[in-house]
């Protein structure tokens, strides 16, 4: 039986990934514990979400670092507070520097197939204005493994979603969003039964048997 899965998850807003977490939980579809909340902003509704669900928090602001050297640093120290198996980028706007020991065990949810529509700036409904200006007539979303710089890391899983003529920014967030529920934790789900081997640039995805053969070789293939 795959043990539960110990979440950090980062976030800078409102926290509706963080709410399809702890709802995907509690109803038994994702079998994890989120250790601990850290945003990088006060005030934001992510944090009164974790909070009515008894999740400890810590706010690391951004604003208050000189570098992201600095604040990477003191998010790492608050992280090391806990016994986390995987980090979980939960509309977390910002560069963390990974160090060694978070590699491979950090991943990022973006909205739009990247690598288009990704890198710093491109974060939330922004990512949704470009699309429906730019015409293109599929979008959808991405998870990947993070690496030190935005969006550029191992891809896990994507799910497309048709782009209307009709669209606006709101709309087509609505539509992405509700994959976005499904594939997170469907990527979650993946890393703890250690069915996601990193090949490169490339994530294979196991079945269930390369899996047990996997753990036959390596107990930690899916962390290399
Ligand atoms: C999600 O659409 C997620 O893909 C996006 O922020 C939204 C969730 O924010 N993340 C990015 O754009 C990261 N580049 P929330 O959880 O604060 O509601």
């Amino acid at each position: 039986m795959v043990k539960k899965i110990q979440l950090g998850v980062l976030i800078s807003g409102s926290g509706s990934t963080l709410q399809n977490f702890i709802d995907q939980i509690k109803a038994g579809k994702l079998n994890a514990h989120i250790q601990v909340v850290i945003s990088s902003k006060y005030d934001v509704a992510g944090l009164d979400r974790a909070i009515r669900n008894n999740i400890p928090t810590a706010v690391i602001p951004y604003s208050h670092y000189k570098d992201i050297d600095s604040f990477s640093s003191a998010i790492t120290r608050e992280l090391d507070r806990y016994s986390i198996d995987l980090i979980a980028l939960a509309g977390f706007i910002h560069l963390y520097k990974i160090p060694e020991k978070y590699l491979g065990r950090i991943m990022n949810i973006h909205p739009a197939l990247i690598p288009a529509f990704s890198g710093h700036g491109y974060y939330g409904r922004k990512v949704h204005e470009a699309v429906v200006n730019s015409g293109v007539k599929v979008s959808g979303c991405t998870v990947h493994f993070a690496d030190n710089t935005y969006d550029t890391g191992p891809i896990i899983l994507q799910r497309a979603v048709p782009v209307f003529f009709e669209d606006t920014p709101d709309t087509l967030a609505a539509r992405v969003l509700k994959e976005e529920y499904e594939a997170y934790p469907e990527a979650i789900r993946l890393f703890a039964e250690g069915r996601l081997q990193r090949v490169g640039r490339k994530v294979k995805v196991l079945n269930s048997k390369e899996n047990y053969k996997q753990h036959e070789n390596s107990q930690n293939s899916h962390y290399q």
